[in-house]
């Protein structure tokens, strides 16, 4: 029996690599993906190795670009955010995962995969929904939810008594859970548990504090082609080239900071604690983009249903019929989403200054208070607001009647 783990090469995806050797007496394949969090993935092959995994058995990837071009970007053409203010950084990356990890099994003829996500987060659901989806019969295992090493003593017994080593800074209860990705950062529980307490200002990791921002605003520009982001002050990028300089501007202007409580797909609330500062200014500059190139009822109809979008990618269904349909709709109203947006990053704000395209809808000549306008005839203005006031008035004349 095989089993593909999703291995970070930290302490606890270590103790799951020597749970599954031990106790399902299975050979593990590990894989390690670079999606931007920011550590080196050559200690975790160096790791892999030393817990005896055979070196053909390892795979690691750097999956950045894959990423950012066909999940990131996807998602914000929709302006994604979950219940009105999480970007959804984790939500996006755990498909994706789930994808490389069934290709591997595949691959090495693995009939199992593994996760290193608990029983009572919405992580372990990403996860399985998207194995399912590409892999009707495939063995999932999740040892948070099996095994008895949930205190941070015993998985610390665990660890010593099978030679796995343990960092100076992992021998003490770590003070939150982190996730990280080049779209965002994710803090929660432990210290963030009490959602009446304030974040102390060392759970941030990739913004300076907007108390701390420079007192000068800083201006840019960003270009669109089809509802993605393509250049930065003029200057063409890869996706996951432009979301890292996205990010390094957001960082030194304190953008993108957010304390939330959530409702997650398992039933609770939770506190969480993100910074997406790359991606808080895209969706501004990517709203700015559709105000001028999106006609009002694409515009309405796109917001109608990001909502439903959101939740879909939120809940694990990124593999599904409905997200696909969804997709394609908000794929379809992007094909004019082309120009320039001007943005002014200040203290933890970003505002649109400025927005130009070749597909412009805005008609200077039509809202212009000069004279001029051919198209825009004043008399028309009235029979349409006659028209439509005609049920109010008749509704008024009833309450006269019934005194109501
Ligand atoms: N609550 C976020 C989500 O469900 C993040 C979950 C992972 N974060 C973490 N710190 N372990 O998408
Ligand atoms: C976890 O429980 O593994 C992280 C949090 C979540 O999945 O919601």
């Amino acid at each position: 029996k095989r089993v593909v783990l999703a291995y970070s090469g930290g302490l606890d995806t270590s103790v799951i690599l020597k749970w599954l050797q031990t106790t399902y007496g299975c050979e593990v394949v590990t894989f390690t993906a670079d999606l931007g969090q920011g550590e080196e993935l050559e200690p975790a092959r160096k790791k892999a190795e030393m817990l005896g995994i055979k070196p053909e058995h390892i795979f690691i990837e750097d999956v950045r670009e894959e990423f950012v071009s066909d999940y990131v970007f996807p998602m914000f053409r929709a302006n994604a955010v979950y219940e009105g203010q999480y970007l959804l950084g984790t939500s996006i990356a755990r498909p994706l995962i789930a994808k490389k990890q069934i290709e591997i099994a595949r691959k090495v003829g693995a009939d199992a995969v593994s996760h290193g996500a608990t029983g009572k987060g919405n992580d372990q659901v990403r996860f399985e929904l998207s194995y399912y989806a590409l892999e009707p019969d495939i063995k999932i295992i999740a040892p948070w939810r099996e095994w008895n090493l949930a205190s941070r003593t015993r998985l610390l017994e665990f660890a010593e008594s099978h030679q796995i080593p343990i960092a100076k800074d992992k021998r003490g209860e770590a003070p939150f859970s982190v996730d990280a990705n080049l779209l965002h950062s994710s803090s929660e529980g432990k210290v963030l548990e009490d959602p009446a307490q304030e974040a102390p200002e060392m759970v941030y990791m990739r913004t300076i504090s907007p108390e701390d921002a420079p007192d000068k605003a800083t201006y840019i520009t960003i270009d669109f082609e089809k509802g993605d982001p393509v250049a930065i002050d003029g200057e063409k990028m890869s996706p996951a080239t432009l979301l890292t300089k996205l990010n390094a501007l957001g960082r030194e202007n304190g953008i993108g900071r957010l304390d939330l409580v959530e409702n997650r797909f398992v039933g609770m609330k939770s506190r969480g604690v993100y910074e997406t500062p790359g991606g808080t200014i895209l969706l501004v500059a990517h709203r700015g983009i559709e105000s001028i190139t999106l006609d009002r009822g694409a515009a309405h109809l796109k917001d109608e249903i990001m909502p439903r979008y959101a939740e879909l990618i939120y809940n694990g269904f990124w593999f599904s019929p409905e997200r696909e349909m969804l997709q394609a709709l908000i794929d379809k109203s992007q094909e004019l989403v082309t120009g320039q947006v001007r943005v002014k990053l200040y203290k933890g704000n970003v505002d649109v200054v400025g927005r130009e395209s070749p597909y412009s809808l805005y008609n200077q000549d039509l809202v212009t208070f000069e004279e001029g306008a051919v198209a825009y005839d004043h008399r028309d203005a009235q029979g349409f607001i006659k028209l439509n006031a005609l049920r109010l008035r008749t509704l008024a004349n009833r309450n006269k009647l019934t005194g109501g």
